[in-house]
């Protein structure tokens, strides 16, 4: 009988998802084994399993197909992240079904990507003694232990786009034009595509920030006869001594939905500055679509980065990127902290050179 591997996706969709599945297929099937894919995120695991034949043939396309052709899920018996870094222990009657339902079948070994959530709940499938290994995926780019995470790239390719597109209409207007872009607890994405842009002041988790700071800028550009400013805001950026912007609820078990900070923002600095001020919420726009170049690359190592690690045995491991190699670190490295932007680190500092504030 042939080896057989499973490979699911889990969490937040992400560009490139279809490429690490077209990796580790091609890798997969060069050694003679066969791939099958858990449908519908770790549900499809569980009684009765939802798996599909990933043929070698039906993997052309797939490089630069955006979403996910296994389906994904965030929310359910799954739900395994709580809070910044928290983690939701899973039912272990469910950890013992997903493991039946490994074993039912026949998978040596099963691939799980994803970001920091499902990553948290492959940590604890290999508890539960399930052979796993890990790829990290995520825009938000926080998963600590990898330099990068697959489809960042794509993210801040997509809002730099989006940032030169708002400075048309801001330099034309006259305006203020606020771009709110994803970024949970990281503001990775508005920091890289922020300076990418060109962006005036730039407004990430990390750094709490004040309307005072912020409409200075506007004001000392406004003296300079600079009579627009571009502002990018992450969805997870915080007013001092406020709490997150949230749309709705917040459960026990899922992390609340962000998003609104941009129109707050934009109210506040429209009132305080007087000047004509729009938002533009980018959304789910940055998790969609097409993988970049460098992802397209990235993936295609870390799915066949993984591969490796199945011949080797290496399970409780996940795949990172150390340039200029790919490296296996263990899923525990990875889990319970998230990386965030360093106040000390080069882009925090050559934004602040340049003259950009974060509003502080
Ligand atoms: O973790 C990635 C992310 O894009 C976050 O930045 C965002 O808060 C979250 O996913 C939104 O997820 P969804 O709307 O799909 O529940």
């Amino acid at each position: 009988m042939k080896t057989r591997i499973g490979i699911l996706t889990g969490g937040g969709d992400c560009p490139g998802l279809n490429a690490v599945i077209r990796a580790v297929v091609k890798s997969a099937t060069k050694r003679g084994w066969e791939t099958l894919g858990i449908l519908g995120g770790f549900e499809g695991l569980l009684h009765p399993t939802r798996t599909r034949a990933l043929d070698y043939h039906e993997m052309d396309g797939l490089l630069y197909l955006g979403g996910t052709i296994l389906g994904t899920s965030n929310k359910g018996r799954f739900s395994g992240k709580s809070g910044h870094g928290e983690t939701r222990k899973i039912d272990p009657g469910v950890l013992a079904e997903a493991r039946a339902g490994v074993e039912s079948l026949g998978l040596r070994a099963l691939v799980i990507v994803g970001g920091d959530g499902s990553l948290t709940i492959a940590q604890q499938c290999f508890e539960a003694g399930i052979p796993v290994v890990g790829v990290p995926k995520t825009i938000d780019n926080d998963i600590a232990g990898t330099v990068v995470t697959f489809g960042f790239d794509s993210a801040v390719a997509f809002a730099t786009d989006a940032l030169d597109r708002l400075r048309s209409t801001a330099q034309s207007h006259d305006r203020v034009m606020v771009g709110e872009v994803m970024g949970r607890y990281a503001g990775w994405i508005a920091a890289h595509a922020g300076i990418a842009g060109g962006a005036d002041v730039i407004l990430i988790p990390e750094i709490p920030f004040t309307y005072e700071s912020v409409c200075r800028v506007v004001n000392e550009r406004e003296a300079q006869g600079k009579r627009f400013t571009l502002v990018v805001v992450a969805e997870g950026a915080r007013e001092a001594g406020r709490d997150f912007v949230t749309q709705g609820e917040t459960g026990a078990i899922r992390e609340a939905r962000l998003g609104g900070v941009g129109a707050v923002v934009t109210g506040e600095i429209g009132r305080r500055t007087g000047k004509e001020t729009r938002v533009c919420v980018l959304g789910h726009l940055q998790r969609g679509g097409s993988p970049t170049t460098f992802d397209r690359l990235l993936c295609t190592r870390f799915g066949a980065s993984a591969v490796r690690l199945i011949v080797e045995e290496k399970y409780g491991y996940m795949v990172a990127h150390h340039p200029p190699d790919t490296r296996a670190i263990p899923i525990t490295e990875a889990i319970g902290c998230l990386r965030t932007v360093p106040l000390d680190g080069d882009i925090v500092r050559t934004a602040r050179d340049l003259g950009i504030s974060f509003g502080d």
